[in-house]
């Protein structure tokens, strides 16, 4: 609902910033530069930050700092000790994205794998949605799964390089939920929506186990591939599917396997929070890398 969201935005970030600022026990003569989110996302949301930012740049005389919101996940690693060091590798995962990244320098990343269909935060939440879960199912799909066993096999694609797709898998979760409680794998002969309906229920744990299994080794087997290519050992995860508890476990697990030194942005800073713009804006303020008042929203990610 891209109209309530601007909405929602409007009336919230005169509060939210005011209560950062009492959170960080400063006022705004304390702050040097100003940094916003300019792209992707929802256009209409953007545009309110975007605007509110630069009115804050211009009455201040301070400068205005221009932040993409997938460059500042990457950054997310950076906020809190310990820190990976550069060049690192970062799987980046969230409801529109599914990346993995090259970063160099704060200033210097590059994109070496990326979903060809949707983003694995989206096959959560839309396989959450089959189940019956409200949005966003990704975090109610990780609480089941805590309490059941990966009994379901669902395909794992087979897609040449870096790249992602989950669009394969999400049909087949579909095709398995919607012969659910059929007693043939044909079914030939499908049972009432009750039935399927009932099975869902009384299976619940064990298929949110299987479908978070495979959505965690398709990325962590990603993630292996990149790292004996690149050769890199400091590798980190961010993005809201990266508060995903199968995925940081197995995530470490593999590390301490590989010799990886593994880092997770602490669980506030993996969903979208506010800390990863200000991290990257700070990196671009000691570049000066200002933007200009003029600067506009995109939807999609411009790097
Ligand atoms: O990065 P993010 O907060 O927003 C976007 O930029 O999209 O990511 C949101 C996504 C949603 O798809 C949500 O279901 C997923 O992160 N997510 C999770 C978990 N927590 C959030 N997915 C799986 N397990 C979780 N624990
Ligand atoms: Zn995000």
């Amino acid at each position: 609902m891209p109209e309530l969201a601007s909405r929602a935005h409007l009336q919230n970030i005169v509060p939210v910033v005011e209560q950062a600022l009492a959170a960080a026990g400063c006022t705004m003569d304390g702050v040097d530069a100003f940094a916003f989110t300019r792209a992707p996302g929802l256009v209409g949301a953007l545009i309110v930050g975007a605007q509110f930012t630069k009115s804050l740049a211009l009455a201040s005389g301070k400068p205005l700092i221009a932040v993409d919101h997938m460059q500042a996940h990457v950054l997310a690693n950076l906020i809190d000790y310990p820190k990976p060091a550069f060049p690192y590798l970062c799987l980046t995962v969230s409801g529109g994205h599914t990346q993995i990244v090259i970063c160099r320098s704060p200033s210097d990343m590059e994109v070496i794998g990326t979903t060809i269909d949707d983003a694995v935060g989206e096959t959560f939440d839309k396989s959450a949605k089959l189940l019956g879960l409200p949005y966003p199912g990704g975090p109610l799909i990780d609480q089941y799964a805590k309490l059941g066993k990966a009994i379901y096999s669902f395909p794992e694609p087979k897609i040449a390089g870096f790249d992602f797709s989950f669009s394969g898998v999400k049909t087949s979760i579909m095709y398995f939920l919607q012969n659910a409680g059929t007693s043939n794998v044909f079914n030939e002969q499908k049972k009432g929506d009750d039935e399927r309906v009932a099975f869902i229920e009384e299976n619940l744990t064990d298929i949110c186990a299987s479908i978070q299994q495979r959505l965690v080794s398709i990325l962590l087997n990603k993630l292996k591939k990149a790292a004996i290519h690149t050769g890199l050992t400091d590798i980190c995860i961010s993005g809201g599917v990266s508060a995903n508890s199968s995925l940081r476990n197995n995530f470490h697990q593999l590390g301490n396997d590989l010799g990886w030194n593994t880092f997770i942005p602490k669980l506030e800073y993996c969903t979208d929070n506010g800390a990863m713009i200000a991290i990257t804006g700070y990196y671009k303020f000691l570049q000066k890398d200002f933007a200009s008042l003029d600067v506009v929203p995109a939807a999609r990610a411009e790097w």
